[in-house]
């Protein structure tokens, strides 16, 4: 199928055999390869299934280097022996891209976790790829920096596998892309070839931008095994408010206003609809989640402050209250609540965060991430519903809207409650991804690619671009050993 992933042939690629895992575990030492006998097969099978669950490949060997130089060897004898690898870092990412296909090799970067080095006047840290977010920032907390992303998944995913996929996240709106942070890194080509391009400057025209061909390239160029980041000072204030709103309309007018009443200190404008956080209620129910508003309401928006000045900030906030809830019943929010304490956030950051969680436990989650032009963002979740209501199937599934409102990133989700579903993965696709070309808007915001939509790449992206994408793969990957059946066809 071309739909849904996984759909590929095997490629020519060798099988593995009992001489290269000798050979392997020459090179990283017995432990460090991890293969299919009884002790070792709940590990191999963690490493072979996705975090939805959804994909599992079959590979028979996972590989955890605990150097450049030990990824180095093991790229070197893969290309020779013409055998294909996956690079993994924490194995969240929701396009099937950090898992095998059928039953190539998975390189884990999680050995690879150290802080390397921290400059605490600039606050750029260089640090090796398989540390995982949360500790990174944990350890700048310390110096009273912050890493510019943030995302659900921070518990558990790698700094190397967020740049492997220019994960954007929470605080975009604020901080910008990786792709503008990151100042350099350290890759591992398919030849075993490292290329070190660890600029630690914020300026450095010396010809190509290098860095930039390994963000986002999901493992398909090369293996990022360290980078240099530089790094925000951490916000003294923070404020957390939670508003509910009567259309998408309204959720647009709280969005203008707090861009224009809250001004810099504005770090991150999110929204979900009302099915998103019914899951997140079930879901969380006993846990101190609960919805801080009296009555419900179509759609919610969750907005937060942060600067240097706590007064500065409050008062701000309370302006852009004021301008947000006048306009004797046409004002832009009909509630809403500002968090009194860290507890209170923590709970209404949990409504938002929590809805990828919820939806894919409930059921089999069909999972779209895309930019639109902000008007038009959420009409595509009601022409979705309609459609699967047209189709009788609107029982059997649930369609919520959510995402990163301030980047007009909508998180589409459809549930089927009865578990996986063809007739429903028909009628998404590839329907929704022509809407979403249609509408000029990209079929990935920030997941990516992976094995999940190489076949609806070119709705994205111009005959031309795909073309010098496939060159420059060739190029550096000829033999296709890096990430196959990802991203390209
Ligand atoms: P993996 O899942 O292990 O890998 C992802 C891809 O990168 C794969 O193609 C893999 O081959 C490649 N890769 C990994 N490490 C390397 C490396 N060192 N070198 C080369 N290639 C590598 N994404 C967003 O953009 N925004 C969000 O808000 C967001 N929220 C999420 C919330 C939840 C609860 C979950 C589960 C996921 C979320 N994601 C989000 C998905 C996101 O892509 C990942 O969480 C994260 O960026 C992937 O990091 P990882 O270390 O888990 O990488
Ligand atoms: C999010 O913003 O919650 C993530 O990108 C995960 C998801 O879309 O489910
Ligand atoms: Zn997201």
């Amino acid at each position: 199928s071309l739909k849904g992933g996984a759909g590929a042939p095997r490629g020519g690629f060798a099988r593995l055999g009992a001489a290269d895992v000798a050979a392997l575990r020459q090179l990283l030492g017995e432990r460090n390869v991890v293969t299919p006998e009884e002790t070792q097969r709940e590990e191999l099978l963690r490493f072979n299934q996705d975090w939805m669950g959804k994909w599992e490949g079959r590979s028979a060997a996972i590989l955890k280097p605990a150097s450049t130089a030990e990824v180095s060897a093991v790229l070197k004898y893969a290309n020779e022996k013409n055998l294909a690898v996956v690079p993994q870092g924490g194995n969240t990412g929701l396009v099937g891209g950090s898992v095998p296909v059928h039953d190539e090799l998975v390189l884990s970067l999680l050995r690879m976790n150290q802080v390397e080095d921290l400059d605490t006047r600039s606050g750029i840290v260089t640090v090796q790829a398989g540390c995982v977010l949360e500790q990174l920032d944990q350890h700048l907390a310390q110096h009273d920096f912050m890493v510019p992303l943030d995302l659900g998944a921070k518990g558990t995913c790698t700094i190397g596998g967020n740049a492997a996929t220019n994960a954007g996240g929470l605080r975009y709106l604020r901080y910008g892309s990786l792709r503008g942070n990151i100042l350099g890194l350290e890759a591992v080509l398919a030849d075993g070839k490292v290329v070190n391009s660890l600029s630690a400057l914020r300026k450095d025209n010396t010809g190509y931008g290098l860095p930039q061909l390994f963000i986002g390239s999901e493992g398909t160029l090369g293996v990022i095994t360290k980078l240099t980041i530089l790094c925000p000072p951490r916000p003294k204030a923070i404020n957390i408010a939670f508003f509910a709103c009567a259309d998408f309309e309204s959720v647009q007018r709280t969005f203008a206003l707090a861009r224009q009443n809250l001004g810099e200190v504005l770090s991150a404008v999110e929204f979900c609809d009302r099915t998103a956080i019914d899951f997140v209620l079930k879901r969380e129910a006993g846990t101190g989640v609960r919805d801080p508003l009296d009555d419900t309401h179509p759609f919610y928006v969750l907005i937060e402050t942060s600067g240097s000045d706590g007064d500065h900030d409050t008062e701000k906030l309370h302006r852009f209250l004021e301008a947000a809830m006048s306009g004797d019943g046409d004002a832009a929010v009909s509630d809403g609540v500002v968090a009194a304490d860290e507890t209170q956030a923590r709970a209404i950051w949990r409504l938002r965060e929590g809805v990828s969680d919820a939806m894919t436990t409930a059921g089999y989650v069909y999972k779209y991430d895309v930019s639109l032009p902000l008007p038009r963002m959420y009409e595509l979740v009601v022409d979705t519903r309609e459609r699967l209501r047209a189709a009788g199937v609107e029982d059997s599934t649930r369609t919520a809207g959510y995402g990163h409102l301030g980047d007009a990133n909508l998180h589409l989700n459809v549930t089927s409650l009865t578990g996986r579903d063809d007739k429903v993965l028909d009628l998404l696709e590839p329907w929704l991804f022509e809407w979403v070309a249609k509408a000029k808007g990209s079929i990935s915001a920030e997941h990516g690619i992976g094995q999940c939509k190489p076949h609806f790449l070119h709705l994205s992206k111009a005959d031309s671009a795909v073309d010098l994408m496939k060159t420059l793969k060739a190029t550096l990957d000829p033999q296709g050993i890096l990430n196959p059946y990802k991203v390209l066809v």
